[in-house]
């Protein structure tokens, strides 16, 4: 399907880049996070909180699949940092479109992060430690998840937009 997908890790410029390169392309812009929020009137620190990490994870899915199904496209899609975990979701990922993995070291991540409360797997005494567990863990499935892979630590997010605009005109 004609649309571009962006993966990665917490902090690595998805929504920020997304909104930019949807203006770019003139697609339409969807955050898979704001879309569940949206939803579900609820925060994303709620939802895990009272529905739990599973539940939201069913969510995320769900959405996917909607999206696949519904045809849509000129999209730009911005995805929380889990999504590419699931199996079933990265091969709903690369059936909806292009995919491209922000990638981010965790200094870059825990610079961009730190202080933010509002990403509940990140709050905790060592944020620096977590992030870096959880990127040697996630690393392979963004891989996998992903046609294409871009170092984002010295990148600017307009010129992260305008190399994947570059790489994806159609
Ligand atoms: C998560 C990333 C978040 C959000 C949730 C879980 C993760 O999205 O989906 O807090 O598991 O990495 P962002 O990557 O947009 O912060």
């Amino acid at each position: 399907m004609n649309n571009i997908i962006l993966v990665g890790y917490m902090g690595s410029g998805k929504t920020t880049v997304g909104r930019l390169l949807a203006q770019l392309l003139d697609y339409s812009f969807a955050d898979t996070d704001e879309m569940i929020e949206e939803r579900e009137q609820l925060t994303i620190s709620k939802i895990f909180s009272e529905k739990g990490e599973e539940a939201f994870r069913d969510m995320e899915t769900g959405l996917l699949e909607e999206l696949a199904v519904s045809g849509q496209e000129r999209l730009v899609i911005a995805t929380g940092g889990g999504m590419a975990v699931r199996e079933q979701n990265r091969r709903l990922l690369r059936e909806l479109g292009s995919v491209v993995y922000l990638k981010a070291s965790p200094e870059t991540v825990y610079d961009r992060i730190k202080g933010d409360t509002g990403r509940p797997l990140l709050q905790c005494d060592n944020p620096l430690s977590r992030i870096k567990e959880m990127i040697a863990q996630r690393e392979q499935f963004y891989e996998e998840a992903s046609h294409t892979v871009i170092s984002v630590d010295i990148m600017k997010k307009d010129e992260i937009a305008q190399m994947i605009r570059e790489a994806f005109v159609i």
